[in-house]
């Protein structure tokens, strides 16, 4: 694996290794001091042409803890903003010595272009192209799911398990890496959405369970895990608010509040990629219940990402192409 692009055509056994040496990422992360040489004289760049907090914070952590230089290049405040194309940005990070480039782009496609063009020769790490694909996020949402609901997870996927996405798949890059990687995992996987912020195709595709309000997909399953997506209004361009009829009809056809969380089983967990509509998409009593585990994917983002991080640069255990 030279880059980190997403989740389609990522093998189980390359999936399971990046778990696993995010296990002992997070592992590290216990101890006193919390830095490791691994990437020392090894430099990352940042390059972010859309908003982010969390994603470019926790990269950020995750190269400093492994010792590597850190360059934050965002399109607010540099020629990204005056219209450098994608490909003179890259000639400059590659004359600039860049090992490895984390790129969030608002344009599908954008991190393959990147690693696919010749510009530069460092690893891309995609950190959310468009409606596409952000395969960290992907991957330290299963890490969350294996540590809770998986015993003695290292080495093992998510089999058997059943794990719900609720919300606007259609404009989830968070979706569409998650049904990849669960499917490819080997958990049956429940995607509920209203028929307009469905993916074309997705109702007939015999391996995944389509259902059109969350109270039909709780009567169908029991669940083990949640996974409750933003309501990205910021994408619903072209189509207006056609989308979905009002935020009440979208709370409470969709909406995850007590009542719902109290009809799946005890030890199911709810997950959020952030940011969250709290009383959109979610209620305050489901984000801060005992089994929201949302904070936890945070810090198991910084430990992803170092595993990523680790297993492109240091040539070391490299999973195969
Ligand atoms: C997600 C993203 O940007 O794709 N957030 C994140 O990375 N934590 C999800 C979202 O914006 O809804």
């Amino acid at each position: 694996m030279k880059h980190l692009l997403g989740t389609q055509d990522m093998s189980r056994a390359d999936a399971t290794l990046i778990l696993d040496t995010t296990a002992q990422m997070a592992a590290t992360q216990e101890r006193e001091i919390r830095k490791l040489p691994t990437l020392r004289g090894r430099t990352v760049v940042n390059l972010f042409f859309e908003d982010s907090t969390r994603t470019r914070i926790s990269f950020e952590a995750a190269a400093k803890r492994l010792s590597a230089d850190v360059i934050n290049f965002s399109a607010k405040g540099s020629s990204l903003s005056k219209g450098e194309s994608l490909k003179d940005t890259a000639l400059t990070l590659q004359a600039m010595g860049a090992d490895a480039v984390v790129i969030r782009h608002w344009a599908s496609g954008a991190a393959d272009r990147l690693a696919h063009s010749g510009w530069m020769h460092g690893a891309v790490l995609n950190a959310g192209d468009g409606t596409h694909q952000h395969p960290t996020q992907a991957l330290l949402d299963a890490f969350t799911m294996r540590r809770h609901l998986v015993d003695s997870p290292e080495g093992k996927g998510l089999d058997g398990l059943t794990v719900a996405i609720v919300g606007d798949v259609l404009h989830s890059r968070v979706a569409g890496s998650n049904i990849a990687l669960l499917k490819t995992l080997g958990a049956n996987v429940v995607v509920v959405a209203p028929p307009t912020l469905l993916p074309f195709g997705m109702a007939s595709r015999t391996d995944i369970s389509v259902h059109y309000t969350l109270d039909s997909a709780l009567e169908a399953h029991d669940l083990d895990a949640i996974m409750m997506l933003r309501v990205q209004r910021e994408r619903m361009t072209g189509g207006g608010s056609g989308f979905f009829p009002s935020p009440e009809e979208y709370t409470r056809l969709f909406g995850l509040d007590r009542a719902r969380m109290d009809r799946m089983p005890d030890h199911a967990i709810i997950l959020h990629p952030g940011p969250m509509n709290r009383g959109l998409e979610i209620s305050a009593e489901a984000a801060d219940s005992p089994r929201s585990v949302i904070v936890e994917q945070v810090s198991n983002g910084v430990a992803v990402r170092m595993a990523a991080l680790y297993l492109l640069l240091s040539g070391e255990e490299a999973p195969s192409e």
